[in-house]
């Protein structure tokens, strides 16, 4: 086994990046059979698990939903927090009994759990019927793996890497909207954070490679894409060629896909040539995630995060200036070690300064290899518990405040498919408001003026003109 080594990944040195065109001859030799594939985490691993449709349906097999009817079964994890991974021994559980009647079944794992050795080792000394362990970096050895499946388990996980691929082929979910990978990896070591160990060094791709891939989409008739990176402003600084995130926004604005966005934005990587392009290209949309995580100055330092309260209000401030009718939204984590009452309020003021349009909270979570998870907390449980409530409820104030000022507006919305809600499609706005529409299903894959009627914390509901 390659075991990932969380070391070797904090103390990894810059290397030159190794670009690898990928070029697989896959063989449908499982025609017929069936694959069962359940996805955590974030948009990254929605997106790698595109790349892991592909390979399997390349191979031949079909989607099921229905678990007992797979004949391989895929589990793309995420290690973010504790409660990511319970969710998959859910599923383990229930392929170790189905392993007994079907002695052929191959299972899966991949994605951020299989990169955490202590985690990793725990799994596969309980879960000896595994077939497959694969990490996040080479996710297309997996159709070899397939093939080989049943002869012995295969554990195939590097701590790291070097390399960039491209020419990577997608089953992509939605042929209204895509993801495109802009750069992997995280170089920033947030303390809290097992990314950076999970997924290696910031690597951006080559800006021909994504524009060649955006043009592409287009001409399929894609409406809006998304570009993906941990850190997607840092896009490029890894490459010393002189452009940077900015460059490929404006870039890709100009090929002209009428919806074009990013995430997730670091505060400390938002320059102003990032706003001006946002603010010139109506088809960059006004919606920015912007985690700030803490409203204490105190606390942002020892999660290592690089900027100050004041820096994010100066910067919150800049883009709200610049980008008409802009939303933005956040990602905030209570209790992280020894956050005292005081601080924990300073959160709260933030939120009331900067009533965010919506905010992602978590409480913190304690990951082993990282800096934050070796820090004293006296915090109990109940109180950071309570924090997140009192947190939540004035998130959710504000982003009904915000949503209530689109009452009687009249919108676009991009229509993106049914909503499960009363025989209505649904979509979201440019500002990344969700909304449920009255309408005709013929609307799916357009962009609609919506008038909008009523407003709730999470979503709009409107009527299509
Ligand atoms: N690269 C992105 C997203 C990282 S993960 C960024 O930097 O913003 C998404 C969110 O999960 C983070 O923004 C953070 O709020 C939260 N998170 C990460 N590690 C966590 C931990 N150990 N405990 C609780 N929340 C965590
Ligand atoms: Fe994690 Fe920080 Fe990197 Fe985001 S910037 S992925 S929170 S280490
Ligand atoms: Fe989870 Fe890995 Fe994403 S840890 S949040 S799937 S980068």
């Amino acid at each position: 086994m390659n075991k990932p080594d969380l070391c070797v990944a904090r103390n990894r040195e810059k290397v030159n990046i190794k670009y690898i065109n990928l070029d697989l001859d896959i063989k449908p030799v499982f025609k017929g059979k069936k694959y069962f594939l359940r996805t955590y985490g974030c948009q990254m691993n929605v997106h790698d698990s595109e790349e892991i449709k592909y390979y399997l349906e390349k191979l031949g097999c079909i989607k099921t939903e229905i678990l007992e009817e797979a004949d391989v079964v895929v589990l793309n994890t995420c290690a973010i927090r504790e409660n990511a991974k319970d969710k998959v021994f859910g599923y383990l559980g229930r392929c170790k009994h189905l392993k007994k009647e079907k002695k052929d079944l191959i299972i899966c794992l991949c994605g951020c759990l299989t990169e955490q050795p202590s985690e990793i080792e725990e799994i596969i000394k309980k879960h000896s019927y595994i077939d497959i362990v694969i990490g996040t970096h080479n996710i297309n050895e997996l159709p070899k793996l397939i093939l080989n499946a049943n002869k012995k388990q295969q554990i195939e996980v590097y701590s790291n890497s070097d390399t960039v691929f491209e020419n990577v082929k997608y089953s992509r979910d939605s042929k209204i909207s895509a993801w495109i990978n802009v750069a992997y990896g995280c170089d920033k070591f947030c303390t809290y954070c097992i990314v950076p160990f999970t997924r290696g060094r910031e690597r951006s791709r080559k800006i021909e490679e994504i524009l060649k891939e955006v043009q592409d989409l287009k001409e399929k008739g894609y409406q809006e894409i998304t570009l993906l990176g941990q850190n997607v402003n840092a896009y490029g600084n890894d490459l010393n060629l002189g452009y940077d995130f900015s460059t490929l926004l404006e870039e890709v604005a100009k090929i002209g896909i009428p919806r074009i966005r990013f995430v997730t934005s670091h505060p400390w990587n938002f320059t102003n040539k990032m706003i001006d392009i946002i603010a010139k290209y109506d088809n960059i949309m006004p919606y920015i995630h912007l985690p700030i995580q803490s409203g204490s100055d105190k606390i942002l330092k020892k999660m290592n995060r690089k900027y100050t309260i004041e820096e994010y209000k100066e910067l919150f401030n800049k883009i709200k200036e610049k980008v008409k009718n802009v939303s933005i939204t956040t990602d905030i984590i209570v209790g992280f070690p020894n956050e005292t009452e005081e601080d924990f309020e300073q959160t709260l003021d933030i939120v009331n300064y900067c009533k965010f349009d919506g905010a992602y909270t978590f409480i913190f979570s304690p990951r082993v290899g990282t800096a934050a998870a070796l820090m004293e907390d006296k915090v109990s449980i109940k109180e950071k518990e309570e924090r997140l409530q009192q947190l939540n409820t004035l998130v959710n104030k504000y982003s009904l405040e915000n949503n209530k000022k689109y009452i009687d507006k009249i919108v676009p919305v991009l229509i993106t498919g049914e909503s499960d809600k009363n025989n209505k499609i649904c979509g979201y706005t440019e500002t990344m408001k969700l909304v449920n529409v009255e309408g005709n299903k013929e609307l799916i894959g357009k962009i609609v003026d919506v008038k909008i009627t009523d407003a709730k914390s999470f979503s709009l509901d409107g009527i299509a003109i």
